[in-house]
């Protein structure tokens, strides 16, 4: 049994109610204050944001929607400091942007340009609020605030020079006009969770960039029907497929044509024209924090797919290190990347932080995980060896930089377990175990037909309404599934650590860990562990819950996989059949073990925590707050679904604004005792 962490107690505050109010709510005794949002200048002589569509400057500004998030520690000097726990850099995930038809609305004084062609400079700024900011951030005279003129400062856009690197280097599946030796990219793109190597480097995983691509509606045949055309529909772009934002229609500039996808030039190679430009998104991207000259590099042997964060297991010299990785997509997996290099210990302080990066993430295993019935599991290597992927008929796959780029087409060769939208994965210091959240799955269904399959063992629910008391089709809550990797590297047991659930709903099939109403949530999304403390903080992004309460972050003392025994899911399927579904499960949650801290002001999703190593303060992101409101209703400030957090006195305008907060015990306490 692990034992309870030790220091003061842990879960002692007041849970915080459910809540619609537009606010940020945090228990009793802890203050939550905004230290960095949309806009905010991040360079000397940049203006205040003025939040109302005139701003410019953008990448020189914070970005749209944070997300996921690190914490870098500065010592006196300006220097990486682990130890510092009063100044530091706060890496930013910047994932997308709150729109209507094409146009990020709030950024554009009339909500912007809702038809094609886009104008060039709407474009230019939806592009520069893309992407990731690295800010300074100090204590002084006991208040946090980020440091406006501070040397370190940077963003990535949409559009900064990128390198590839591991296996699919110089591939040509990378060869674009841009790049003719398919060694570069341009930008880094919805980027959601996050990362922090034991070298002290940053991880940023690219989620849902194909979204952002056009092919043309005959780009099929242009291709000759080739395999790219299978690779690019598995990534979901069908010929025909427009773009979110029609950012291609910029003009004839490289930087608005190579969001077009399609084959339009006549090279064999496809150096004439951005064909392969969406190969060159879909990785886990390296940035050293702590010094924006080096180029960020994209790490292709942890795979292409929807990534979300990226967590490394348990760090011991003299052992390969492993990365453990989710794609959120409906029925997509969860992958392992295990290094060649063997860690180490020297190498967590070494100068060249990049070149440790080379050592330990561009040379290594991809794995894939299948879950048994019995609660065991087996990692795949993903590896042309294995000749389900040689003889895959569906792709034949060349060589490795193949199965790296396309990654899913592979982990669909060897039979992988369709999950249930992998989302963010945490390791548990105690004890090493890795935690995913699994959001949602509306495909999951005791009725299968068309896209949909049934539920199994690992993502066992299926029913639409939140009492699982109607049709059964989809899993809107979502759980936590948990891994304990076993003797060899192939081998892992796990169990289903905790449903998402209404209090009230029906504790057979859907409230299965008994949740009560000081924990009830849905869609589990962010997670992450706190070194200081041991607490698994769990966020949501939930649209089955937030009739009845905004999006939150709960606390949880987690024990280890399989202390809840078995449960058994009975289901009766239509044509009267039963179904039984028999789970290994976690101990049902208790007032000890998991209460709500924060629930989030309206619209909003809470995403991205990280803390400084005391475990004072922590850092949390509030993303698209207001997301509801209707374009048309922009320059209406009484028609926003949120005014936060110009209604918690920040910044200048009421237009909602996406934003760092700080959270701090008022007795100067560490957080979540
Ligand atoms: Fe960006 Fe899957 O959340
Ligand atoms: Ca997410
Ligand atoms: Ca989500
Ligand atoms: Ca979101």
């Amino acid at each position: 049994v692990t034992p309870p962490p030790a220091g003061p107690k842990l879960l002692g505050f007041g849970a915080v109610p459910k809540s619609l109010a537009d606010v940020v709510a945090v228990p009793a005794g802890y203050t939550a204050s905004v230290l960095f949002a949309l806009g905010d200048p991040i360079a000397a002589g940049v203006a205040a944001y003025k939040n109302d569509g005139t701003d410019g400057d953008f990448d020189k500004r914070g970005g749209d929607h944070h997300d996921g998030m690190e914490w870098f520690g500065l010592g006196a000097d300006g220097k990486r400091n682990d130890n510092a726990i009063e100044r530091g850099l706060l890496a930013i995930n910047h994932e997308a942007t709150t729109d209507e038809k094409l146009s990020s609305h709030f950024l554009h004084a009339n909500g912007g340009t809702t038809t094609l062609p886009r104008p060039a400079a709407e474009i230019d700024k939806e592009t520069a609020i893309h992407g990731i900011a690295v800010i300074e951030v100090a204590k002084s005279g006991g208040k946090w605030a980020y440091v406006q003129n501070s040397a370190l400062n940077f963003r990535l856009t949409a559009l900064s020079p990128i390198e590839i690197s591991g296996p699919a280097r110089g591939n040509a599946q990378m060869i674009t006009k841009f790049s003719p030796t398919g060694t570069t990219t341009r930008g880094t793109l919805n980027n959601c969770g996050t990362g922090k190597t034991p070298w002290g480097t940053f991880l940023t995983g690219e989620e849902n960039w194909f979204g952002y691509f056009t092919r043309g509606a005959a780009d099929d045949a242009a291709r000759g029907n080739d395999k790219s055309v299978t690779a690019l529909k598995r990534y979901g772009r069908n010929q025909g497929a427009a773009s979110r934002h029609g950012w291609e229609s910029g003009g004839a500039a490289d930087q608005y044509q190579r969001w077009n996808n399609s084959k339009t030039g006549t090279s064999v190679d496809g150096s004439d024209d951005y064909r392969n430009e969406m190969n060159g998104m879909g990785y886990i991207v390296e940035i050293d924090a702590y010094d924006k000259t080096r180029m960020a590099k994209k790490r292709t042997g942890l795979g292409r797919f929807a990534h979300e964060s990226a967590a490394f297991g348990k760090v011991e010299a003299g052992k390969p290190l492993s990365v453990y990785m989710g794609d959120d997509s409906r029925g997509e997996y969860i992958y392992k990347f295990v290094s060649t290099a063997l860690w180490n210990a020297a190498d967590a302080n070494a100068a060249d932080r990049m070149a440790v990066g080379d050592k330990y993430l561009d040379s290594g295993k991809l794995y894939v995980a299948k879950f048994n019935a019995d609660g065991t599991g087996t990692w795949v290597e993903l590896a042309l060896a294995n000749t389900a992927i040689s003889g895959y008929a569906a792709y034949k796959f060349a060589d490795a930089a193949d199965i790296a780029i396309n990654t899913r087409l592979a982990a669909d060769a060897v039979g992988a377990t369709k999950m249930d939208r992998p989302e963010w994965n945490a390791v548990n210091p105690a004890n090493g175990e890795i935690y995913f959240t699994l959001t949602n799955n509306s495909n999951r269904s005791v009725n299968p037909t068309g896209s949909q399959y049934l539920p199994d063992a690992a993502n066992p629910r299926a029913y639409t309404d939140m009492k699982g008391t109607s049709a059964q089709t989809g899993n809107p809550n979502g759980h936590l599934v948990r891994m304990k990797e076993g003797a060899s590297v192939s081998a892992f047991t796990w169990d289903v650590y905790l449903f998402g659930a209404e209090a009230g709903a029906d504790k057979a099939l859907v409230n299965i860990s008994s949740l009560t109403a000081d924990q009830d949530f849905s869609s589990p999304d962010g997670l992450a562990f706190s070194k200081a403390t041991g607490i698994c903080w769990i966020q949501t992004d939930d649209g089955a819950y937030t009739d009845v309460t905004n999006c939150m972050m709960l606390a949880a003392v987690p024990g280890q996989v399989g202390d809840g025994g078995k449960k058994t899911l009975s289901y009766t399927k239509t044509d009267g059949s039963k179904l039984d579904i028999v789970t290994p499960v976690g101990k049902a949650a208790t007032e000890s073990t998991l209460k709500r801290f924060l629930v989030g002001p309206k619209g909003s999703e809470i995403t991205g925590v990280a803390e400084t190593p005391d475990g004072k303060a922590i850092f949390v992101n509030i993303q698209h707050p207001g997301e509801g409101t209707a374009l048309a209703n922009v320059g209406d400030a009484t028609k926003y679904q949120s005014q936060w957090p110009a209604n918690a006195g920040y910044g200048a305008g009421k237009r909602p604004r996406s934003a760092t907060i700080v959270i701090t015990k008022n007795d100067g306490g560490v957080i979540g005792t």
